[in-house]
């Protein structure tokens, strides 16, 4: 695993855009489809933001791109205010020319008894895409990875979880509503499973539990720590967020 440390978070953003770029049009290309595993979240808005500018300004077609995200609020109707749907759709979705049957997000609005056969097939479309290809994560405070919190195994399915009150708290600030107290994620087994991940995370709130996540022993106390068990792993911070790491691992 890779740590970049950038004094801008614009930076680290530019940064992770231009690899999927370089990705997306090299697949194109040579006349593949690419597999991107998209995730939510304020430190997501911006690389949605770059994306949009970079089909608007610089012509990167999202015709052949694949889009798999990590997870959904339960229960919640597919597009709802709030939703994780709802937000891929007004920050990323509507400004590309991405087509709409390329487009995998949970379904929250599933009943419960069938969230597992739903899972399951989830999955089974992603391993007819090829498998994810390139990976964004965020971290929450609670070192979780999608919305796998700790105590979750490195292998976990993808499945129906209960949110950890710390990350229902921090989601409050922006959710109309009542947090709900579940969601559908993607297993850290099925998120490891991309061939490169990339991590972001800015900001001071993020210091600690990043520490945690790189410099910790490695555990199920806390998810994103099984970032280390990956073989294309690279870790994007800002100053802020890289504080409390105890070595200099970057200077972009
Ligand atoms: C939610 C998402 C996570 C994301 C996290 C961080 O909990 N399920 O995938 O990593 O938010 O969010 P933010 O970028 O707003 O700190």
């Amino acid at each position: 695993m890779s740590v970049r440390v950038f004094a801008e978070r614009a930076a680290a953003v530019r940064c992770v855009v231009d690899e999927i770029e370089a990705l997306v049009r090299a697949r194109a290309a040579a006349g593949h489809p690419c597999v991107l595993g998209l995730a939510t979240g304020r430190t997501m808005e911006d690389v949605h933001a770059e994306l949009v500018r970079r089909h608007r300004e610089r012509g990167l077609s999202f015709a052949s791109v694949h889009t798999v995200n990590l997870d959904e609020y339960w229960p919640v109707e597919r597009g709802a205010p709030g939703s994780f749907g709802h937000a891929m759709h007004e920050q990323l979705f509507r400004h590309v020319d991405l087509p709409p049957d390329h487009i995998l997000v949970p379904d929250g609005s599933v009943a419960e008894r069938d969230v597992p056969e739903r899972a399951r097939a989830f999955e089974d479309a992603v391993a007819a895409w090829g498998g994810v290809d390139l990976q964004l994560l965020g971290i929450g405070r609670t070192g979780h990875l999608g919305f796998n919190e700790p105590g979750t195994p490195f292998d976990a399915p993808t499945r129906l979880v209960t949110l950890h009150e710390t990350t229902r708290a921090d989601a409050a600030a922006t959710y109309p509503g009542e947090v709900p107290r579940h969601a559908i994620t993607r297993g850290l087994g099925p998120i490891l499973a991309a061939r490169r991940v990339r991590l972001l995370a800015f900001g001071a709130a993020k210091a600690s539990i990043v520490a945690r996540a790189l410099r910790r022993p490695m555990g199920v106390d806390v998810p994103a720590s099984a970032l280390r068990t990956h073989a294309d792993a690279l870790v994007l911070l800002d100053t802020a967020a890289a504080a409390d790491l105890d070595d200099e691992a970057g200077d972009d």
